[in-house]
């Protein structure tokens, strides 16, 4: 368990196909996933949409691809790149199939293809409004079917170690005995995700809270884009700010109108291809019509929808609403952006090398140059898979390096923290981040908000060093780290791009 010749950071969609890659591979060689929660638990299992991939040449093309995410990014995303993962995707999703995950077809078995946002074409393959769920299924299973794979669930990665200037492995929290265990590895790779919870109101579930990102910082890894935070449009409303349930952008796709509560239609006065409008456009839009009507949440009309077709393409989201007292074939949704994903982050070349020798990462924590300013729908998937195979392709060329330094096992007798006291530092930055660090910036208010993470990182420092090692206190590190970075590129960044709007 101790010996890794491959040690991979995550158990989503980017870390599981990697390491089925090495492991199918290199049946001789160690690949080692540690993973903070359950294997299952990471934005991959959330995914509905779909992954955009240009499989039907009758109509769509890889032009039509690579120009549609390029009008998405608002001119930073590096064309090179885009390139490559779109010309790339056909041959990652026929690798998918064989792993064994399941996708929805329609008439004569073609693949059932759904449109969203931004896309100028139908090519957004899916299972059901469920596609994430049933790559994390096929992609674990396939994973458990491979000798030379073993899982640490409920290990918690904390720091990279570094010697002479090279990622040599990483400092894990075991959370059953609270030991601190030095992993040592040839290469160490990131792939540890999102970072919503630094928001809190956001569609990510608990797990992503950017450790990635800043172990990364911490080991001086150039970071960028962080300013880039994309909001979803159309999060389902509730009172209690917190964990925002998706209602997917395929059912915009599939023909929902939004309107305000006296049932305006207003997309199309911000943009002509109104509801289908990229995110940035479509969020931005929602945010000035209710700065503009002071109402809560706009709605997403289904009532026009066929029902029956509705219930088969979205059966999840369909329950959600029945079960939170909405019924779409009368009602209306009512949603509300909030914080979904992040389009910058550890800056990778085309072999998802980062900045330090030895340390790769890959997946939503990695910024890889295909999203620029706001990522286009569906291409999150996409690009964790064909990034996978990239840095397959270079550690296939690598010789294999030693790693065989014994772990380094440390208790450390001191007292637990409060955990009451931890969570009451994520509220404080939930507020700040929603109030100062949302969908439009101001001057003012991100001067204040870094003013307010710098102290509270240090109390949270300073209550690291004083107490036993805990996920609470090392996550909060993490996410106030993240939202430094968030706020400091945000104050940098001059003028308005995509998902980032900031008024002087
Ligand atoms: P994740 O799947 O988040 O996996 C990260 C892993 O790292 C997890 O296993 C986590 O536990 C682990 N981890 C994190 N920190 C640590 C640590 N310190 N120590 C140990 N382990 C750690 N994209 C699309 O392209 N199409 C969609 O339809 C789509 N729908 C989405 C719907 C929702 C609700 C959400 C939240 C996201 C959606 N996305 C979609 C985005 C996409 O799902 C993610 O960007 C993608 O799955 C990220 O994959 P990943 O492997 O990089 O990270
Ligand atoms: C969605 O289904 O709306 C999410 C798609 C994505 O994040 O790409």
């Amino acid at each position: 368990m101790n010996k890794a010749d491959y040690l991979i950071i995550g158990s989503g969609i980017a870390g599981l196909t990697l390491a089925i890659r090495l492991a199918e591979r290199f049946p001789d060689r160690a690949i080692v996933i540690v993973t903070k929660a359950n294997e299952e638990d990471s934005n991959t299992q959330y995914a509905q949409g779909g992954i955009a991939i240009v499989l039907d040449d009758t109509t769509d093309s890889y032009e039509k691809h690579i120009r549609d995410t390029l009008i998405c990014g608002d001119g930073l995303c590096d064309e090179s790149v885009v390139r490559m993962v779109v010309t790339d995707g056909p041959k990652r999703f026929r690798e998918l199939l064989d792993w064994g995950a399941r996708f929805d077809r329609g008439g004569y078995g073609h693949f059932d293809l759904g449109k969203e946002g931004g896309h100028s074409e139908s090519r957004v393959l899916h299972h059901k409004d469920q596609t994430g769920a049933e790559i994390e299924r096929a992609i674990l299973a396939k994973v458990r079917q491979l000798e030379n794979i073993t899982v640490l669930d409920h290990f918690f990665a904390v720091d990279v170690v570094m010697c002479d200037g090279s990622c040599i492995g990483v400092t894990v929290l075991h959370e059953k005995t609270s030991e601190l265990v030095q992993l040592y590895a040839g290469f160490t790779i990131l792939a540890t995700g999102g970072i919503g919870q630094v928001y809190g109101h956001t569609t990510n579930p608990l797990i992503a809270t950017g450790d990635g990102v800043a172990m990364a910082h911490r080991a001086n890894a150039q970071i960028l884009d962080m300013e880039f935070i994309q909001f979803h449009p159309t999060a389902f409303y509730e009172k209690k700010a917190g964990a925002a349930f998706l209602i997917s952008e395929a059912v915009r796709g599939f023909g929902a109108l939004l309107k305000t509560k006296e049932g305006r239609r207003f997309m199309p006065d911000y943009d002509s291809r109104g509801e289908l409008a990229s995110r940035d456009i479509v969020s931005q839009s929602i945010h000035a019509e209710l700065e503009k009507t002071g109402d809560d949440c706009v709605y997403l009309d289904c009532t026009h929808l066929n029902h029956e077709k509705f219930m088969a393409h979205f059966p999840m989201i369909h329950r959600y609403c029945m079960d939170h007292g909405v019924d779409i074939r009368k009602d209306w949704i009512p949603v509300l952006p909030a914080q979904h994903y992040l389009c910058g982050g550890i800056v990778v070349d085309e072999h998802g090398r980062t900045s330090i020798d030895g340390l790769l990462a890959c997946g939503e924590c990695s910024r890889t140059g295909l999203h620029g300013a706001n990522r286009l729908a569906s291409n999150s998937l996409l690009e964790a898979l064909v990034y996978s195979h990239q840095i397959y392709a270079y550690l296939e060329r690598q010789m294999p390096k030693p790693y065989g330094v014994p772990p380094k096992t440390t208790r450390i007798a001191k007292p637990t923290v409060n955990a009451l006291f931890v969570t009451g530092y994520r509220r404080k930055l939930h507020e700040l981040m929603l109030r100062h660090v949302g969908i439009v910036r101001r001057d003012s208010g991100l001067a204040l908000a870094a003013n307010s993470i710098a102290q509270w990182e240090k109390e949270i420092t300073s209550l690291i060093s004083t107490h036993a090692p805990s996920v609470a206190l090392y996550e909060t590190l993490n996410m106030l780290q993240v939202a430094g970075l968030i706020v400091s590129a945000s104050r940098e960044r001059t003028e308005n791009r995509g998902g980032f709007v900031k008024i002087s």
